[in-house]
């Protein structure tokens, strides 16, 4: 994010000295992604972010995948994974789908998670139910349905819920952002993007904690399933110390309702739903919309093959026009995969037309490289949705 922010106490000019009341020196850290040549915050902490006391591993939730064969387009049926909450948003994450880009898991979890550090890189949670607050180093981001969460890769934070949360997890091994093309040179959002910073709600001010020998769970690159790994840092103090920081990383926090849909006369592409993008991949959201206003229009897609891309659609409220007839419904996930042509079930088309609008809400997520199915993914898989046009 290009977009500044700075909050608690910083110096006035940076890599100087800053004392606390007592005399003693904060200790400056710089975070920053692409070796010092891109978004960067520096953070101010009582402590030494280096310090560790012990390691120890941690077994991760199963990362194994197995590819989509034979290849079909399927149907997930993600509120089958859980019968109840007494799990955590970090450690009960299922893993639906995932290849070397993007690893996508759903998680119900009403218990606060252990304190958690992604060095594979940034994760992008959507919350589908539920409310509570992401605690993290930079200050809180309290949370709700249908927000968010944008976590840059390695900021240590918390999922603290308020009962049960259900979560779809977009864990990239690269940054997620806003789209290139909704950016100005030097980073604004720009008049014709779907959202603008004010949109974007940040952390409160930071909160530091006085503990000591605290374990931070750390998800890292290695030798397991999907070459991750992960190690339990155990470190000398709560690594909320920070009293203050400025840049233009940080996690930040924006909800669904506040994306202004891209309408047109007849039927517009999947990019004017484009949300945010990581490397090999791209997430859009479906929102409640007036539609196509062509006399003749079709709202519904036309059939399409995009050939380069996985396409995943998670169903998250409302009634999703195209897939009348599918069985699809809230909670559903459809994978389209490149090589297969899709489109809408064939009453569906039928059925759109004359419609103003639609009331939908749905999570896309496109792939460059293929997905492959990982246990959560294949244990509610239901086997029959490559049938659903041909029988409609
Ligand atoms: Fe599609």
């Amino acid at each position: 994010m290009a977009h500044y922010r700075s909050a608690g106490s910083i110096p006035p000019k940076r890599h100087t000295q800053h004392r606390a009341p007592d005399g003693s020196l904060y200790r400056e850290e710089l975070m920053g992604e692409e070796g010092f040549s891109s978004d960067s915050s520096l953070l101010y902490h009582l402590g030494v972010p280096s310090a560790i006391v012990e390691a120890r591993p941690w077994t991760l939730p199963d990362q194994a995948t197995m590819p989509n064969e034979p290849l079909l387009p399927r149907h997930l049926k993600l509120h089958d994974l859980f019968g109840d909450a007494e799990r955590d948003l970090v450690n009960g994450r299922r893993l639906v789908l995932g290849n070397a880009d993007v690893r996508i898991s759903y998680a119900v979890g009403a218990q606060a998670s252990p304190l958690y550090r992604n060095a594979t890189g940034d994760e992008c949670i959507f919350v589908e139910r539920g409310s509570g607050v992401l605690e993290t180093v930079f200050g809180h981001l309290p949370f709700g349905p249908g927000d968010y969460l944008v976590v840059p890769r390695a900021t240590t934070h918390r999922w603290v819920p308020d009962g049960p949360v259900q979560a779809y997890c977009i864990e990239a091994n690269s940054h997620i952002g806003p789209p290139k093309r909704y950016l100005s040179r030097y980073g604004q959002l720009l008049e014709h993007a779907p959202y603008c910073e004010r949109d974007l709600r940040g952390p409160t001010e930071p909160e530091v904690r006085d503990e000591t020998d605290v374990d931070v769970h750390v998800k890292h690159r290695g030798s397991g399933p999907g070459g991750l790994a992960g190690t339990v840092h155990v470190v000398p103090r709560h690594p909320f110390d920070v009293v203050g920081w400025d840049g233009c990383l940080y996690p930040y926090a924006f909800n669904v309702a506040d994306f202004e849909p891209i309408t047109g006369r007849v039927h517009q592409p999947p990019p004017v739903h484009q949300v945010f993008e990581g490397h090999n991949f791209v997430i859009c959201n479906f929102v409640p919309r007036k539609v196509d206003y062509h006399p003749l229009a079709v709202p519904v897609p036309y059939y399409h093959s995009n050939v380069d891309s996985d396409e995943i659609m998670f169903y998250v409220d409302g009634d999703y026009e195209a897939r009348k007839g599918s069985g699809i419904g809230r909670g559903s996930i459809s994978v389209h995969p490149g090589g297969h042509s899709h489109g809408p079930q064939p009453s569906a088309i039928e059925a759109s037309l004359g419609a103003e609008s639609f009331d939908e809400l749905a999570v896309m997520v496109d792939t460059f490289r293929p997905l492959e199915l990982g246990e959560g993914g294949r244990a509610v898989d239901d086997g029959v949705y490559h049938l659903s046009w041909g029988r409609s």
